[in-house]
Formats: structure tokens, C-alpha cells, sequence
């Protein structure tokens, strides 16, 4: 008998075709697109990076947080979050009492950009597809996208952060919100008590699930 996929195929270019099987755990799930991902050289970040960073996290999570690219701690280490602004998402994340551990944390693009340039279109379009896979496998019920970068890949291309944050959207089964990217609070305080807002309106909303 055929045996049944959960998704046809992990498209990939230039990659071959990758099944995942219904009876796979996420986590499982998870390794066999970052086996896939890790081997993606769609555009040219990946010669520069020092490696890929896929992901991180819970595998079971039921909120997912989104951000743009590695910066030059998440590319020595292979892991998101883990430079500056992934310390302050750490003191985010702790002041509306979500841990680190139950979530899961993934970017747009999984290679640093040189020198931490804004990607272009051409790189996110490339790259999208391993983390609508992220998505898809996760299941999440909250995605909160951080930064425009995020925000105009998974709600709309002419989103502007500053007018779309704090509200809810639909994604699939999930909500969605976007708040500003950590990163932007570094370099303007101004914008710390939005994300409070925001983030206040996401532990609420990921209290009931919980
Ligand atoms: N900024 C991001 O958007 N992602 C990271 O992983 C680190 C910094």
C-alpha cells in the first residue's frame, strides 16, 4: 500500500525532493527540513554565513516568534536570538512571563546578511519557503512577527510596522500580531511601550491556550 505523506514534498531548489511522513513527531519533522535547509544554496548568503541558522525552540510550541536575519552572535553560534537583541527579547519575553524554552524562535532569512544589510526581496523570497515549512510543521496558535522585515513577508509586502503592530490578524490557524524588532528598541526607547502593549495583548491571548 502507498504509503500517505503529510506534505507532498519539501520543495527546495536545487534540492532534492525530501518526504515527511505522517507518523514523524515535529521535532523529527523539524530536523528533516533543517537537513534540507542546511544544505540550501538558493542565493549567495550562504557562501558568506558561517553557517545556517535554522531555528530554535520548542517544537510543540503554540507561540512562534518571527524575526528578520542572523546577526554576527547568531551566525557564530547557529542559533537565533542569542546576540543583543535576542538578550533583550529575553527580558521581553520574561516581563510578560513567557519562557524562552516554550516557544520557538525562527527568522526570515536563515543566513546572515554581510554585515547585517537589510535582505533583499530576492533573498526573502528565496528563503520564505523553509519557514512557511517551520510554520506549517509547528502548528503554532500565535506568530508574532518582530521587525517590518517579518511583518511584510507573512502579512503583506505593504505593511508598515509602525501602523500594523499591536493588531490581530489571521494566518492560517493561527493569530498573528507584529511588534517592532528589539533591535529597533536598542536605537529608540520611544518605541519600548508599544511593545509592551503588544506584548501585553500576547500573553493574554497565549494565557488561554495554556
Ligand atoms: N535579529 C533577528 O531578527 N534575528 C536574530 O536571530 C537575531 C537578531
Amino acid at each position: 500500500m502507498r504509503e500517505k505523506y503529510l506534505f507532498d514534498y519539501l520543495v527546495v531548489p536545487g534540492q532534492q525532493r525530501k518526504y515527511l511522513h505522517y507518523h514523524q513527531t515535529k521535532e523529527q519533522k523539524l530536523s528533516a527540513l533543517a537537513e534540507v535547509v542546511n544544505k540550501c544554496q538558493a542565493c549567495s548568503l550562504r557562501k558568506k554565513a558561517t553557517q545556517v541558522v535554522f531555528g530554535a525552540g520548542n517544537p510543540e510550541a503554540k507561540l512562534m516568534l518571527v524575526g528578520e536575519a542572523p546577526g554576527a552572535e547568531e551566525d557564530k553560534q547557529g542559533l537565533p536570538f542569542v546576540g543583543v537583541a535576542g538578550q533583550l527579547l529575553n527580558k521581553i519575553l520574561a516581563a510578560v512571563e513567557i519562557k524562552r524554552e516554550e516557544v520557538y524562535l525562527a527568522n526570515i532569512l536563515k543566513c546572515r546578511p554581510p554585515a547585517n544589510r537589510q535582505p533583499s526581496e530576492k533573498e526573502i523570497k528565496l528563503c520564505l519557503p523553509h519557514l512557511l515549512e517551520q510554520i506549517k510543521i509547528i502548528d503554532p496558535q500565535i506568530i508574532v512577527c518582530l521587525g517590518a522585515v517579518a511583518a511584510k513577508a507573512l502579512v503583506n509586502p505593504e505593511a508598515r510596522i509602525s501602523l500594523i503592530r499591536g493588531k490581530w490578524f489571521e494566518y492560517g490557524n493561527a493569530r498573528l500580531m507584529a511588534t517592532f524588532h528589539p533591535a529597533a528598541l536598542l536605537r529608540d526607547q520611544s518605541k519600548k511601550r508599544f511593545v509592551w502593549y503588544d506584548m501585553q495583548k500576547v500573553r493574554d491571548a497565549y494565557r488561554l491556550l495554556i
